[in-house]
């Protein structure tokens, strides 16, 4: 058999701890798969006494992480630490510099900095792999990267925060508030003490602008993403959903629109015939189409130690058999930037709900200011009186212009009436 692949791992948290799992339960398997084994080298992360769960003697310990990058015993760093910038920034760029490969699980590094690092590993003929970064467990960058890779990709959506989805299917479940929604999550330790990045939408927009650059060939640009998350969401919003035949999901859209780019991240109604709005839970869900294989939909368990170390372990068994190939789908220095294209320009039905003081004369003012901006209301879906005293309207547009139902919102926006901004969800249809 030939000399093993010798690695370094980077964080010993629930992704670093996991990884030594795998390989540990099922070595001998994968040694088979991959034609030569997988030995863990070095580790490395802040605290070198912190129990961990798991014997961590066999494998040598290195105090500073950047010596991990030029350790002649290693031939690929495993970076399970997080951040866009910083420590695991740097030991990428030093890694692959030293012409070794590079295997992450960190979404925001390469959402920021993937068009850099894919570069330098193709110009040094090294790996650079990112399969857990992107929903977890599902094998979707293999899936757009490799299997679907003779399609032109039209569009790529899903579900892509577990985090989201899981306090939305409470909510639908249980009739349930955001907020104690929210709190259940955080105790059971499904959301962070902090969830902003996971509630708001950035962490499913460094997923998505990943999965557009995989899926187009352009550059990555996740600035370019128009992100919007769920915070805002009310129990009733869903209820009045449901009525209409919608379940609503945070989704990731992308698509190449007249050869511009547009990304978006949003909660949009999702018609209960679509298969994602059966996604529940923590699980996610990515949806790619294209112009040979149709529709394809990945779905599993978008993070947890198990399936996120499965997927990196994957990607070192690609490593071992030798496939240096591209790191996207089209090779780094091919993927040029792409013009974005605006949200305003699209043409759809919307979901649009506001919280007005109870008073005569509201309602008029609303489908006023949305007539003069020349968007129709197509069903006033239902008036509730929430327990404040307030009045809840929700309305679906016709078929209208995205910009157009901005615009009347915008108009509203100075209106004493309205208690809280207005919520617009878009509901998905083919046009999405
Ligand atoms: N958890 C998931 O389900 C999941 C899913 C997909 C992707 N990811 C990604 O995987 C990465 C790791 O996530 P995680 O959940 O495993 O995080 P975690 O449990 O917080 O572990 C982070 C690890 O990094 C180490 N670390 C932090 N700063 C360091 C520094 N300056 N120098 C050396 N080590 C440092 C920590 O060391 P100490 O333990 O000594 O403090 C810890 O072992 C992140 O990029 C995350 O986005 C996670």
């Amino acid at each position: 058999m030939t000399a093993p692949l010798r690695i370094a791992l980077a964080g010993l948290g629930t992704v670093g701890t996991g990884v030594i799992r795998v390989i540990e339960e099922n070595g001998p398997m994968i040694s088979q798969r991959a034609g030569r084994s997988i030995e863990i080298t070095a580790i490395s992360a802040r605290d070198p006494k912190l129990d961990r769960g798991i014997d961590l003697t066999p494998y040598a310990w290195i105090d500073q992480l950047q010596d991990l990058a030029n350790h002649p015993e290693v031939d690929c760093v495993v970076e399970m630490i997080g951040g866009s910038e910083g420590h695991a920034l740097d030991l990428a760029r030093q890694t692959i510099a030293s012409g070794k490969s590079f295997v992450t699980a960190n979404k925001a590094m390469i959402a920021h900095h993937g068009m850099e690092l894919a570069k330098a590993a193709e110009s040094r003929g090294v790996s650079l792999k990112y399969e857990a970064a992107v929903a977890g467990g599902i094998p979707v960058i293999k899936g757009l990267r490799e299997g679907a890779s003779a399609n032109r990709i039209e569009r790529v959506y899903g579900i892509l925060n577990g985090t989201c989805n899981y306090i939305l299917s409470e909510m639908e479940k249980y009739g349930r508030n955001f907020a104690d929604v929210l709190k259940d999550a955080q105790d059971i330790g499904y959301a962070e003490a902090d969830p902003s990045f996971d509630i708001d939408g950035v962490d499913a927009a460094h997923k998505l602008s990943i999965l557009a650059a995989l899926s187009f060939g352009t550059s990555l640009d996740f600035e370019g993403v128009e992100i919007e998350g769920i915070r805002n969401i009310m129990a009733a919003d869903i209820g009045q959903a449901k009525a209409l035949g919608y379940r609503i999901r945070l989704l990731g859209m992308a698509r190449i629109d007249g050869g511009k780019l547009f990304q978006r991240v949003n909660p949009y109604l999702v018609p209960v015939q679509h298969p994602l709005a059966h996604i529940d839970g923590s699980t996610n869900a990515v949806v790619a189409e294209g112009n040979f294989s149709g529709r394809l939909m990945f779905q599993g368990a978008g993070a947890g130690e198990g399936p996120t170390a499965s997927a990196i372990v994957a990607d070192l068994i690609d490593i071992a058999r030798g496939d240096h190939g591209t790191v996207f789908t089209t090779p780094a220095a091919a993927m040029g930037s792409c013009e974005r294209a605006e949200s305003g320009n699209r043409t759809g039905k919307s979901y649009v709900r506001f919280i007005v003081t109870d008073k005569p004369g509201v309602l008029a003012e609303i489908t006023a200011a949305m007539r003069d901006a020349q968007v129709s209301i197509e069903s006033l879906i239902q008036t509730e009186k929430t327990d404040e005293g307030s009045v809840l309207i929700s309305m679906v547009t016709h078929q209208s212009l995205e910009r157009n139902v901005s615009d009347s919102l915008a108009k509203l926006s100075q209106s004493a009436s309205l208690q809280a901004p207005p919520v617009v969800m878009h509901l998905l249809s083919d046009n999405d």
